[in-house]
């Protein structure tokens, strides 16, 4: 049997394709599969828009998982029987005074300069295509690749495409800790009982790092990093936007085939701590009202927090550790639902074959214990300060 620890995107991502392999696989899930930062995301496939200076061995690696996403979502809707609208109308980063033009024009040439494809619009331009933008929107980056999905939708239907594929699925069942001789893994703990596994994958988000057992040097480097959100209710049959827009400050918004419009996040380093704040939540709505007005009038219907698993250097630490049959399958901080497809791909490969692909070399745990400097290159601070950070990418 194999062992899964976490039933977020990950777990049940990994879990489905062992199952349909297959493997005996249980997915020990200590609250509500799906419901952690899984149900907490914006469900952006962005890797253009969201690209950072630094991030550029990142980058082929979000590239690679995006191009897996539309066949993933048909696969995973043939096999749940549950749409997870996957939507391709693409995403606007707009700009809406003479400050944001210069930070976006330097955007659109750092990302011309990786190759990647997007159209400069004017003002004009972009409210042909989102007519509520506000007035003072001066110019946008159109990136036509960049998706999105319902990532709640998503969730639901990867746990019944798992349970479909014959995975165990125990919910309300905390693993306690691991159980080792210090060279291989030979269980998990669950309450008293020791359950007997020979492979075990820590997919556990944020908390990946909290599980009793692991050896120090096997421990992933994950941290929470907080994020508040919240959804307006957009008119039925009349939604206001139809693409992801970026905005100020790191504002995204979202609308979804169902009307809701997702508005995020901030970014706060803040321990597990996941209560929503004034201030957080007034940045999101006054950010938001000054690139699409229109949102004023809307009925504000859930605001919620999630903790989003942040590495030490925002990359994903995936696949094997010292100690043997302990896989690891987490960190992947903001991009944890555009990087399910690759991840899921390559850790059941890996568990299945032995062999690792050679696009996860970059990201296995081995980084932080052979070098000292970032991978990644970013983050060099991480899990350090409070409060609202950063707003932004
Ligand atoms: P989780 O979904 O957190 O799942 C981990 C699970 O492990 C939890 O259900 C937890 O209960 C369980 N668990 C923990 N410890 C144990 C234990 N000991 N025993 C049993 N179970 C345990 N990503 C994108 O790609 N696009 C986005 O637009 C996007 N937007 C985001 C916006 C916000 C506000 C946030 C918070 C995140 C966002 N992300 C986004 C990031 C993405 O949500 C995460 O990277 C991804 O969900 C991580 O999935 P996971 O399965 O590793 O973690
Ligand atoms: N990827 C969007 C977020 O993490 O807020």
């Amino acid at each position: 049997m194999i062992a899964i620890i976490g039933g977020g995107v990950i777990g049940l991502a990994i879990g489905w394709r062992l199952a349909a392999a297959g493997r005996a696989v249980t997915v020990f899930e200590r609250a509500e599969a799906g419901r952690a930062s899984t149900w907490a995301a914006a469900g952006m496939l962005a890797p253009q828009v969201e690209a950072e200076p630094g991030e550029e061995t990142l980058l082929p690696f979000l590239l690679d998982s995006r191009a897996r996403w539309a066949g993933f979502a048909a696969e995973v809707e043939a096999a749940s029987g549950l749409a997870v609208d996957y939507r391709t109308d693409g995403t606007l980063v707009v700009a809406i005074d003479r400050d944001e033009r210069v930070r976006i024009q330097d955007r659109m040439d750092y990302l011309a300069r990786l190759g990647l494809a997007l159209d400069w619009l004017s003002g004009y331009e972009a409210r042909q295509r989102e007519p509520h933008l506000a007035g003072t929107v001066t110019a946008a980056i159109f990136s036509p690749l960049d998706h999105q999905v319902d990532n709640r939708k998503l969730a639901v239907a990867l746990r019944a495409a798992f349970v479909r594929a014959g995975g165990a699925l125990r919910e309300g069942t905390e693993v306690a800790a691991l159980v080792h001789d210090g060279a291989r893994v030979s269980g998990v703990r669950v309450a008293d009982t020791a359950i007997a596994t020979d492979t075990v994958i820590v997919a556990a988000g944020a908390w990946s790092r909290n599980i009793e057992g692991i050896p120090d040097d096997c421990r992933p480097p994950v941290r929470p990093v907080k994020g508040q959100m919240l959804a307006l209710a957009m008119p039925p049959g009349a939604p206001l936007l139809r693409h992801v827009i970026w905005g100020r400050k790191g504002l995204y918004m979202v609308p979804r085939t169902d009307g809701r419009l997702i508005v995020g996040a901030t970014v706060e380093e803040m321990g597990f701590d996941t209560t929503l704040t004034a201030g957080g939540q007034f940045e999101l709505l006054r950010n938001a009202w000054e690139t699409v007005p229109g949102i004023y009038d809307l009925p504000l219907v859930e605001s919620w927090a999630g903790l989003r698993p942040g590495s030490r250097d925002d990359a994903p630490i995936l696949g094997p550790t010292r100690l043997g049959g302990l896989v690891l399958a987490t960190g992947h901080h903001r991009n944890g639902i555009l990087l399910a497809p690759i991840t899921a791909d390559i850790v059941a490969e890996y568990v299945l074959s032995g062999r690792l692909a050679a696009a996860a070399t970059p990201f296995t745990l081995e980084r932080f214990t052979h070098r000292t400097d970032n991978v990644v290159g970013v983050a060099a601070a991480a899990g350090v300060g409070a409060g609202v950070a950063a707003e932004g990418r």
